[in-house]
């Protein structure tokens, strides 16, 4: 008879979510007492895989149908001509996406996976999971029912695990680390704010301290939005960046937010701690050992962020207060997910906001669970708006800082753009860990197409990096579109659009939604300018590029254009179609949105 098998949980994570979701297969596995292992795709050795024998993908779809920063590595290794068709056919594995429907290449990451999976001869056990962010329910609408069908699927498979006894849901695992608090011991200094003396090029694991040099805001203060123009000094640290790449960083906690924790949870923040992995998990590179509770609380757990399900399930095992434990039960419940919804995320409420509204609970935490209980903070990406040939050493970017209303009191702010709103050059020097990564935009190397770049809003940031790239180099035929509420509140760098328009190298065409009573949007501006448009793209090759927000905008924009081939071209709606396939294939067509 088949002896249980032991699991492997690779996962893609881009934002943490598909991470989590590992995580969360792991505990599964652990409660069935088997043997499990959760690892980034990249921290795998991909040749192994030919001697596993139960693997579960569970793959995030970036921005415009990338694989995440974690598995890239392995997402060419597994493409590769020379790896043998049937080199994987003692495989069995299953494969769940996580995606979001209002991106064109919905889940194309797990999709195409599965599709390689199956070509290298693994069984895949059951159909790709696909879930989608944009669901009501959030994605575990379509995760419960597949994992379900995973287990269901594993024990028809293994006979042998019909005798095993799942541990109880509401009995927590132990933790992955151990916390030994250390009296009069200081903090080791933070290894990511010394710059590195080797000429390595910074990286997630070895970024460079840039200080801050302005702040900048650039829309009225009377306009509703806070949007900061932001430089960095980058001397001295290798970094190279072309125009339409990004520049990542962390985020940390706000102090009112960490002191908060502490008082919950009863932790001095002071207090100086070492982590003791309680298997083999490493202690996590970002956390100098030892370090502080408030290191901890503020530069590594995600408080900030809305709770998913499994920080319920965990809190839930702490409860001994009835009615805390009740209601925690039930969010944790696939039947109280509705309920869940309405709680957490539909007014977007914080996991400190609900450690707050369940204090019996959360003052019976054991502090070693700490790093169970909360994901990590995420890196956040910036699409870089400077080139290093108009500003040597420097590294600029645009944030706008969100801020909206839900139905609690007070208001949600983002993390990463409120905390780089708080940094003030003015009050001291201020340092932050940064490194920068090719983003999907790329500009032509030649002289000689023109380029068409549709950026409303923050949407302008890589156009502003092309523009100063292309002039420093001599490239002209650059055509501008750009989109805001009014031209005195948030017609942001302006001046400098007007200094550029008078050398001839740009044509501005500008879009004021709310300065009329009829709304108009760039899309309205590309309808306007069809002749000037087919010109450029028909008879002169040029590329067109469209940045910013990812709800109706790019769509709204790639339907004016195709109108624009249309009237101009003389074609069907079929043949517009066809043609900004063609251009997209080609590469003549780029994207770049966010949420
Ligand atoms: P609005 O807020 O007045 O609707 C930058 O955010 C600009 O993009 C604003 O002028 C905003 O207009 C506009 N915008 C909002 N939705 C849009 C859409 N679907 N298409 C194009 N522009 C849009």
């Amino acid at each position: 008879m088949m002896s249980n098998p032991s699991v492997l949980v690779l996962y893609g994570s881009q934002t943490g979510t598909a991470q989590d979701t590992a995580q969360r297969i792991a505990r599964q596995a652990q409660r069935r007492q088997l043997q499990v292992q959760v690892l980034p795709l990249d921290n795998y050795n991909v040749a192994n895989l030919i001697s596993e024998s139960l693997v579960v993908f569970v793959c995030a779809t970036a921005g415009q149908g990338d694989p995440p920063d974690n598995m890239k590595n392995f997402w060419k290794f597994v493409f590769r001509k020379s790896l043998p068709v049937g080199s994987l056919s003692r495989l069995d594995c299953a494969i769940l996406g996580l995606g979001d429907s209002s991106y064109p290449k919905f889940n194309f990451v797990a999709k195409k996976l599965h599709k390689r999976l199956l070509q290298l001869g693994a069984s895949v056990l059951l159909p790709v999971g696909l879930a989608d962010d944009q669901h009501d329910l959030g994605s575990d609408a379509v995760i419960d029912p597949w994992l379900t069908s995973f287990w269901e699927k594993v024990f028809a498979l293994y006979p042998s695990m019909a005798n095993v006894i799942p541990l109880r849901e509401d009995e927590p695992l132990p933790p992955t680390y151990t916390f030994h608090f250390l009296d009069g011991v200081k903090e080791k200094t933070d290894d990511r704010l010394r710059i590195p003396m080797e000429q390595t090029v910074p990286s997630q694991s070895h970024p460079f301290p840039a200080r801050l040099v302005s702040s900048q805001r650039v829309t009225d203060m009377s306009h509703f939005q806070d949007v900061r123009h932001k430089e960095f000094d980058i001397s001295g640290s290798n970094i190279e960046f072309a125009a339409g790449d990004v520049v990542m960083m962390h985020p940390c906690n706000t102090p009112e937010d960490v002191q908060q924790f502490c008082q919950l949870l009863r932790l001095d923040p002071e207090a100086s701690l070492t982590l003791r992995p309680t298997d083999n998990t490493a202690v996590p590179a970002r956390l100098p050992q030892p370090c502080t509770v408030r290191h901890l609380v503020e530069s590594y757990l995600d408080i900030a962020a809305v709770p998913r399900r499994s920080f319920f399930e965990l809190l839930s095992s702490f409860a001994t207060n009835d009615v805390e434990q009740e209601k925690l039960l039930e969010f944790s419940s696939a039947a109280g997910q509705d309920e869940l919804h309405s709680y957490c995320n539909r007014p977007r409420r914080t996991a400190l906001e609900v450690l707050a509204d369940f204090p019996h609970t959360t003052a019976e935490l054991n502090a070693d669970y700490l790093l169970d209980l909360f994901p990590e903070i995420q890196p956040r990406s910036f699409s870089i708006a400077s080139s290093l040939q108009a500003h040597p050493h420097r590294l600029q970017i645009l944030v706008a800082v969100v801020r909206y209303k839900t139905k609690l009191y007070k208001p949600r702010r983002g993390l990463c753009s409120t905390w780089l709103a708080s940094l003030d050059p003015a009050q001291g020097e201020v340092y932050v860990p940064l490194w920068v990564k090719k983003g999907s935009l790329k500009f032509p190397k030649e002289k000689d197409p023109p380029v068409i770049m549709v950026g409303p809003g923050t949407g302008v940031a890589p156009f502003r990096s092309a523009l100063q790239e292309r002039i420093a180099e001599g490239k002209n035929n650059n055509v501008l579109f750009f989109g805001c509420r009014s031209e005195s509140k948030d017609f942001y760098f302006r001046s400098e659009w007007e200094e550029i328009m008078k050398t001839g190298y740009l044509t501005l065409f500008t879009a004021f939604s709310r300065d009329q009573e009829e709304k108009v949007y760039v899309q309205d501006r590309v309808r306007e300018n069809a002749e000037l448009l087919w010109d450029l793209i028909a008879n002169r090759r040029a590329c067109f590029y469209i940045a910013g927000n990812a709800k109706e905008m790019p769509t709204s924009v790639c339907d004016a254009l195709k109108e624009v081939f249309q009237k101009e071209g003389s074609m069907s709606a079929k043949d517009a179609e066809q043609m900004l396939a063609t251009m997209e294939r080609t590469g003549r067509f780029q994207s770049e949105t966010w949420s």
